[in-house]
Order: structure tokens, then C-alpha cells, then sequence
């Protein structure tokens, strides 16, 4: 049996149809892109807001520099997130130090080049530890820029020593700037507080900071006389955000890069992740591992980062669709997780995250976080079904990529009869086409 169901994320890119086969045991969903256009489909509702514009399809991986804030004493510990996305002679990147590692322990070889951070008169200056280590990574920009002069780099990325970047997704998002006007893009934080506490106008500097490089010139330029101890300012990335202000420039926020200053289980929110590219994602030593099945943290992440690979610019990308005769609702956030709902959830529910999650600063439960969302059903009848990836299939250099989602049962299940015939759902596989990196220029 087939059916024919919306698709809210292509809705800002092209009318797609889903189509979804149901067998005993798997579901399959099958994404096509308008190329394999069906007629008689549901169709979706086309964008309607404006197009984004500007787009330098020049900007490639080799004009981006990132710059990870990091230490000697924790790098050993920290250096995992790191090396999932780090690529030798792919992804350009320096971790930046305080001082030199001890002669007895060798630099890792997966892990980038280090720099040390430059000893300033002015930092010698500064008394409180803590003051001095955030004007060193707030410093690093400039570093950075002294370094990239020759190497042509356009666009200087910080993040922290456990920010999980995901660098095909970053050139698309920067390829909407003009590299040759000043820019700074990041994100906010996801809890109200932080926002409160720092600003809604500060890129938060786990979820990464692009500073394009005429602004890293500038910033170069003014530096150190804008980098005065500030009783108010708490953290490198505030510090280098009063001197980026101080130049009149202001964040251009992408909802792709994730502070996550949250805690708890990220799975909510990362299951109905807004139609962004996912850029990275941070703090994952302080929620759950995201697959739950697998307890080390940094390999929770293995599954999503090779669909990844498959299809960067699909990863998390949430689709909804409903079984009209069995009254199933189902949301997929590719390369992660599948939800069947067997009752009927409105469709502007199902993109609203639930709150799996608290806040960053007073583990609340129900935030307030800077975006909707909604309770966790407190008991299984009030729950989805939920399976998480575990296949990814694709014909080298085909166009098709395949992904399996086999359920999870984390303890009792709903006994209601409305239950019984999703439950016999072991599988979900999701058929997909990859997305052109040009698919997303349609997105505002
Ligand atoms: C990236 O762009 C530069 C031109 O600025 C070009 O020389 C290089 O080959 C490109 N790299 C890739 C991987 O496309
Ligand atoms: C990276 O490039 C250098 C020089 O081109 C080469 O010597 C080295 O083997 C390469 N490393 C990897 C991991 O490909
Ligand atoms: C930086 O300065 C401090 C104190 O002046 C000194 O102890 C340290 O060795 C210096 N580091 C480098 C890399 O020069
Ligand atoms: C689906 O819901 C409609 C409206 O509530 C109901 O009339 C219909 O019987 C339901 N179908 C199934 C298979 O439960
Ligand atoms: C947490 O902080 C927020 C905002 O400051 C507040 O609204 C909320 O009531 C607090 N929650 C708890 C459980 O303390």
C-alpha cells in the first residue's frame, strides 16, 4: 500500500511528495525530489517567503579556518569531539593553546595542528585567572587572521573544544554572505536565561562564531584596545562580541548553529529541528548520549554522522506525514529518529519540539527556551513510537539514499488497540534523494 502525505521541510524548497509503504514489520518513506514529481501526490505548499538572495557558490571548505578554543591540560580528554570532524588536509583548523603540550606526550595525530596563544603585555597584566584565559580565546580571531593572510581564508570559525562542527553544512550557510562585507554569524542560546544573562544579539561561542575576513581585519586592527576587562562581560565569545559591536556590526543568527545550553535528553529537540542546515552541534557531555542505545557519548553520535555524510545538507531535516486509514501521524528528522504517533497530531504540533530537555541554568522543565514547545506524554498511550537509525544505504555516487530506523522501546508500551497494529513496526526505512547543496538557497 502506498500513500501519498505532506512534507513540511521541502515545503520551503520544492512541492515532494512522501509516500510511504507499510508492510508487517517496516514502514518505508520515500522522499523524492521534484525531479521524480508525482501527479497524483499531495502537494505541498510552496515557500513563500523571500528567497535569501546572495549566494557566492565560490566559497568552498578550503576558505574556512577554524580556530578551536582549547587548553594543554584538557586537550587529551576534550580532543574526541574534535576528531569526529576534523579531516586531515580537508578541513583547515588550529587549536589554539596555553602553552606548549609536555615534551612526553606526543601530539595525537588525529587531532589538528596546535598554535600557541601569543604572550601579550597585555595579558601579563591581568590578574584573575579566568579574565586572562577568556581575553586569550577571545584573542584568537586575530591570531588567526595574522595566520590566514596568506592562505586565503575568507571566513574564521571559533568554537570550543567540544563543538561538533559539520563543514559542508557551514559553506552553504556562509556561501549566503559576502565574504568581502564584514560578518559575524552564530546563534543563541536555546534557554531564555543564557539569553538574558549574555544577550540575544551575541553569537554563543560553543555553537560556533563566523567572523567573514574583512571583520577579523578590523578586529585584528582594534583588538586589544577593545578587549578592556569588563566586569559585566562573562566569557570569550561576550568579549569578542562588545568588540565586533564596537565596529557597528550585528549578529546575522542561523538556527543551524546549536549552543545547546541545555541538559537532560536532546532528543526532542533534535528530532524537530527547524528547516535550517545543521551546522553543529555542543555541550554534549552535558545531555544524554543522543542515541540512546549507545552509552559512550561520542559514539551516540556515529549514527548521525554517517547519514551525514550521505547527504549533509538533509541531516535532521524533519518531514511529517500522516496514514489517513489508520489515523497514524509520522515524523522522521533524517539521519536520527522516526516517530509514529498512532492518533492524529496536527501538523504544527509535530514541528514543535517536546520537552525531553531543561534549561542550561536551573534544570527547569518547562524552560522557557527562545522557541516552542511541548510536554513529553506522561504515560506510553501519550507517546510516540520512536526509532532511532541504525542502516544507512546508498548506491555509490547514485542519487538515492536509504535510511533505516528500528524501533526503541525504553519500557512499557501503550496496550490501547489504536496501538496494536503500529506496534508491529519494527522498521521505518526512509528513501530519499540527496539534497543539492543548491536546495537550500531557496530557504530564507
Ligand atoms: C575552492 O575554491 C578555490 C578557489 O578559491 C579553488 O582553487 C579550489 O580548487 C576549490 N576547492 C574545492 C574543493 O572545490
Ligand atoms: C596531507 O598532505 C600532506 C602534504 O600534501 C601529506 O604529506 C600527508 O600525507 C597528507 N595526509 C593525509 C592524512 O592525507
Ligand atoms: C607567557 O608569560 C608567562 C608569564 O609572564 C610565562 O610564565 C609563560 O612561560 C609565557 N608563555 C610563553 C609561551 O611565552
Ligand atoms: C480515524 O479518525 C476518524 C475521525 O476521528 C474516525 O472516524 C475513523 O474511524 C478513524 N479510523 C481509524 C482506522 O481508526
Ligand atoms: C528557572 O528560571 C526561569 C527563568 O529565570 C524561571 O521562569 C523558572 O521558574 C525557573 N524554574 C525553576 C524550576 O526554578
Amino acid at each position: 500500500m502506498k500513500i501519498f502525505c505532506k512534507n513540511p521541510f521541502p515545503r520551503i524548497i520544492e512541492p515532494i511528495p512522501l509516500i510511504l509503504i507499510f508492510t508487517i514489520s517496516s514502514i518505508f518513506i520515500i522522499l523524492f525530489s521534484s525531479f521524480f514529481f508525482i501527479n497524483d501526490s499531495l502537494r505541498c505548499q510552496k515557500h513563500i517567503t523571500n528567497n535569501f538572495g546572495y549566494v557566492d557558490s565560490s566559497t568552498n571548505l578550503s576558505h574556512i579556518l577554524f580556530g578551536i578554543a582549547g587548553s594543554t591540560k584538557t586537550w587529551n580528554n576534550r580532543r574526541h569531539y574534535v576528531e569526529l570532524w576534523w579531516k586531515p588536509n580537508h578541513t583547515r583548523c588550529v587549536v589554539w593553546l596555553d602553552k606548549e603540550p609536555p615534551k612526553d606526550q606526543p601530539w595525537p595525530d588525529t587531532s589538528p595542528p596546535y598554535m600557541v596563544s601569543a604572550n601579550t603585555s597585555m595579558l601579563r597584566s591581568i590578574t584573575r585567572e579566568n579574565v586572562r584565559v577568556e581575553m586569550r580565546l577571545a584573542r584568537v580571531v586575530f591570531e588567526m587572521y595574522r595566520l590566514g593572510l596568506e592562505d586565503n581564508v575568507r571566513w574564521f570559525v571559533l568554537g570550543d573544544d567540544d563543538t561538533v562542527f559539520f563543514p559542508e553544512n557551514l559553506v552553504t550557510v556562509l556561501s549566503r554572505y559576502d565574504w568581502q562585507e564584514m560578518r559575524y554569524v552564530g546563534g543563541v542560546s536555546e534557554s531564555v536565561d543564557m539569553n538574558v544573562v549574555l544577550s540575544y544579539e551575541m553569537a554563543h561561542g560553543g555553537g560556533g562564531i563566523a567572523v567573514s575576513r574583512p571583520l577579523a581585519a578590523e578586529l585584528a586592527r582594534i583588538m586589544d584596545g577593545c578587549l578592556r576587562p569588563h566586569e559585566n562581560l562573562y566569557g570569550s565569545d561576550a568579549r569578542l562580541w562588545a568588540c565586533v559591536t564596537e565596529l557597528g556590526v550585528s549578529l546575522s543568527k542561523e538556527l543551524g548553529f546549536h549552543q545547546m545550553d541545555i541538559r537532560g535528553d536532546a532528543s526532542g529537540l533534535l528530532a524537530a529541528h527547524p528547516p535550517a542546515p545543521l551546522v553543529s552541534l555542543h555541550h554534549l557531555d552535558w545531555v544524554s548520549p543522543i542515541d540512546p542505545r549507545i552509552p559512550n557519548r561520542v559514539d551516540s553520535l556515529s549514527p548521525l554522522l554517517s547519514a551525514y555524510r550521505a547527504d549533509p545538507g538533509r541531516a535532521l531535516q524533519q518531514t511529517i506525514c500522516y496514514e489517513k486509514t489508520k489515523n497514524w501521524s509520522v515524523s522522521v528528522s533524517w539521519a536520527y529518529t522516526a516517530h509514529i504517533h498512532p492518533w492524529i497530531v496536527q501538523p504544527w504540533e509535530l514541528l514543535i519540539p517536546t520537552r525531553t530537555f531543561t534549561t542550561w541554568s536551573n534544570s527547569s522543565d518547562d524552560g522557557p527556551f527562545t522557541f516552542n514547545t511541548r510536554p513529553v506524554g506522561r504515560d506510553p498511550c501519550e507517546r510516540p513510537l520512536v526509532y532511532f537509525l541504525d542502516r544507512v544505504e546508498e548506491v555509490e555516487g547514485g542519487p538515492v539514499v536509504t535510511t533505516s530506523y528500528s524501533r526503541f522501546r525504553p519500557g512499557q508500551e501503550c496496550g490501547r488497540a489504536g496501538f496494536r497494529e503500529a506496534l508491529k513496526v519494527e522498521t521505518v526505512r526512509v528513501v530519499s534523494t540527496k539534497m543539492g547543496r543548491g536546495e537550500w538557497r531557496k530557504v530564507s
